[in-house]
């Protein structure tokens, strides 16, 4: 079972929709072992989009995942960093699939909906800097180990 992070970006909140999004991740057969609501600091944004730093979008970068609350959720499941890239699409929504997330609800690239971690060894640290261990819930979900 792998672990990866998914932040539903402040202007999937605004427009309403995290629901529709966190339905998909449910029906697809994730499980979410933590989830919650906040503004994301400028502090804890520089340090989860310090690889970014320099570029000319991460102003934009900063400014956006901290301009409104984000809803953040960590997900089990096999494969979880692979597959729910895959969910997301391409990073810019222009070039994402119909049937992703961003090529269903996006169109800009900074604010492109969702943020989900690209490898095993981000999605460790990148649950380090937003979660604390106790928020972690262990459970069963009564499909187990169908999904
Ligand atoms: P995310 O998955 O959150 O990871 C880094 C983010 O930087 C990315 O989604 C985009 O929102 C943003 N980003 C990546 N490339 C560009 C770019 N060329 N111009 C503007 N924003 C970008």
């Amino acid at each position: 079972m792998e672990r990866t992070l998914v932040i539903i970006k402040p202007n999937a909140v605004q427009r309403e929709i995290i629901g529709e999004i966190i339905s998909r991740i449910e029906k697809r057969g994730f499980k979410i072992i933590a989830m919650k609501m906040f503004l994301i600091t400028k502090e804890l944004a520089e340090r989860h989009y310090r690889e970014h730093m320099g570029k000319v979008f991460y102003n934009e970068l900063i400014d956006m995942i901290t301009s409104g609350p984000s809803v953040l959720m960590i997900l089990e499941g096999e494969n979880a960093v692979e597959v729910v890239r895959n969910m997301c699409g391409a990073t810019d929504p222009r070039k994402a699939l119909p049937g992703t997330i961003r090529g269903d609800y996006g169109m800009r690239i900074t604010q492109n909906i969702i943020h989900a971690s690209d490898s095993i060894s981000a999605s460790e640290s990148e649950i380090e800097i937003f979660f604390r261990e106790e928020e972690i819930v262990d459970y069963r979900l009564a499909a187990e180990p169908w999904i």
